[in-house]
């Protein structure tokens, strides 16, 4: 009896263990919808691609992470209301859209604020920089870290060699209200338009121009319907790659931690590609023959700079005059 007994609990420990351990590997990942808009032979297409493998490598079936390129599953206007309501848990828009959430990124808009890509790292490593990406956690939304695409340029549909041949033309601008200024400053007309249809308004003329890196010059062929781009370096296409709270603090503490590793490392990658692609696509581009490069004068670059930096002090309360002196500051190595 004592027999049977020992052998009926030892069956049911053995009947326990397999149930549990049959509810472990039958354990759903994690999925990780990662959306984005741009092409994927871009700084952000290739960070995002490195991301995924990074994470496949090392988190194996705990956590899957799906890319989505080119606006195929949301385009930016509407990927941080989808990630509230947990349809995509991660994100890298440019700076320039995230108005509705925090004013203080609007900075990274200032015409003519950082010289090159160099200070822009100085700035976002810095204790100010890092801060900023805590700037929308009340609003449910984090920031895990910045990512380069570059210094933007002028395209458009005739020459543009002082602002004054910019007057009356259409723009199309990304949704930042200091975007819309600094065309309203060059008398242009400016339209707060989604990435994904510029280049068809460029193609049916709907608008004259636009402003964007070579990158996304290239990558969405915009050169191919713009004769004249002017290398105007006149501001910075960067990202913030951003989850939501609730998602990136309900996530186990361990997975987390290699998450957040795995992002810097792709962070790394991608702010390199980015560097290398400016020059890259730039040259493209310019063998193309399709689109003329108007390489400003150093008169001609600071009649730009006149025009524009008033911006600044428009903007100046919103964002914080210490916020933008210690930006500027950066410039100094
Ligand atoms: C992007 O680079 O993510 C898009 C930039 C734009 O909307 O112009």
């Amino acid at each position: 009896m004592k027999q049977t007994l020992a052998a009926l609990s030892l069956a049911a420990v053995t009947a326990a263990s397999t149930f549990a351990s049959g509810l472990a590997q039958a354990a759903e990942p994690i999925v990780i919808k990662f959306s984005h808009v741009v092409a994927e032979n871009t700084p952000k297409g290739r960070m995002a691609n490195h991301f995924k493998e990074l994470v496949a490598e090392r988190l194996g079936d705990r956590v899957v992470v799906e890319v989505y390129p080119n606006s195929q599953l949301f385009g930016d206007d509407k990927v941080l209301e989808a990630m509230q309501l947990g349809d995509v848990q991660l994100a890298a828009p440019a700076l320039s859209k995230f108005s509705r959430y925090t004013d203080q990124l609007a900075l990274f808009d200032l015409p003519f604020l950082f010289e090159d890509l160099d200070a822009v790292d100085r700035f976002q490593q810095s204790e100010a920089g890092q801060a900023l990406l805590g700037s929308m956690e009340k609003r449910g939304l984090i920031g895990l870290g910045y990512l380069h695409n570059g210094m933007k340029q002028l395209s458009a549909s005739q020459p543009l060699r002082v602002p004054d041949d910019a007057k009356g033309l259409k723009f199309r601008i990304m949704a930042s209200e200091v975007l819309e200024a600094q065309f309203h400053a060059l008398d242009a007309a400016p339209l707060k338009k989604p990435f994904s249809e510029v280049f068809t308004l460029l193609q049916t003329k709907a608008i004259d121009g636009q402003e964007n890196t070579w990158s996304n010059i290239y990558s969405k062929k915009f050169f191919e319907v713009q004769p004249y781009i002017t290398e105007s370096n006149h501001g910075l296409l960067d990202y913030m790659v951003v989850s939501s709270t609730e998602f990136w603090n309900g996530l186990p503490e361990d997975v987390r931690t290699e998450l957040k590793a795995a992002l810097e490392e792709s962070l790394a990658y991608g702010n390199q590609i980015a560097r290398e692609k400016a020059e890259e696509d730039r040259k493209k581009i310019a063998e193309s023959g399709r689109s003329e490069i108007i390489v400003l004068s150093p008169e001609q670059r600071a009649q730009w700079v006149q025009v524009m930096k008033p911006v600044w002090k428009e903007f100046e309360e919103e964002i914080g005059a210490e916020l933008i002196d210690a930006a500027y500051a950066a410039n100094q190595p």
